[in-house]
């Protein structure tokens, strides 16, 4: 399996998922392949007082302007991509199958090459749009992921929490993590 993975990150509430993956990802030695949308990259700096010139080195920055981009293309190997957080309009957009930048259209190439989809959306409450969304996206082949972490693990820090679901989310890809304390019953 390529050691790549894409990355995209939308303008929904939760980019402290996103720093929390690519730096995981950073410890493994993967390659992360990121599309931020306009918004998605101010919400991340504005959440997390990361700006783009302090991401880790194994992150590489994809514009979501670049159609051009390799991302493009299902002749581009990745182990999938996986949109963290996924704000409700980009979620429309995959669930139609729309969108002129690179974001929207390298789900659809993942969709089609039949990669992982992973799709963490954040919204609360869902409206029915929403869910009819989530549920056409499931069909096509993506996993919907809430960004919900569990509690079973006894979290004491809001990372604990942050780092269930990115746990949950490396684990879609079989990507080995300890970010987690996993069930092993009582
Ligand atoms: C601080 C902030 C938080 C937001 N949180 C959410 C959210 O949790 N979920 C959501 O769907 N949209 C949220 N939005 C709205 C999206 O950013 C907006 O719909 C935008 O058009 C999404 O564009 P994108 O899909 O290209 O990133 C938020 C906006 C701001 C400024």
């Amino acid at each position: 399996m390529e050691k790549r993975l894409i990355v995209g990150v939308t303008g929904a509430s939760g980019s402290i998922y996103a720093t929390t993956l690519m730096n995981a990802l950073a410890l493994m030695d993967w390659q992360v392949e990121l599309i931020m949308s306009v918004t998605g990259e101010k919400v991340l700096a504005y959440e997390t007082g990361i700006e783009r010139s302090a991401f880790p080195e194994n992150v590489h920055i994809h514009e979501n302007d670049n159609l051009f981009s390799s991302l493009a293309s299902g002749s581009y190997r990745t182990a999938g991509m996986v949109v963290i957080p996924c704000s409700m309009n980009t979620l429309g957009l995959m669930a139609t199958g729309t969108g002129d930048h690179l974001l929207a259209r390298a789900a659809q190439v993942t969709l089609k090459e039949r990669c992982p989809l992973v799709v963490v959306p954040r919204e609360m409450p869902f409206n029915i749009i929403h869910l009819e969304n989530m549920l056409r996206l499931a069909r096509a082949g993506a996993t919907i992921m809430s960004a919900s972490p569990g509690f079973y693990h006894q979290p004491k820090e809001m990372q604990d929490l942050v780092n269930h679901v990115v746990g949950k989310v490396l684990d879609q890809f079989g990507i080995e993590n300890t970010l987690f304390k996993r069930w092993s019953g009582v």
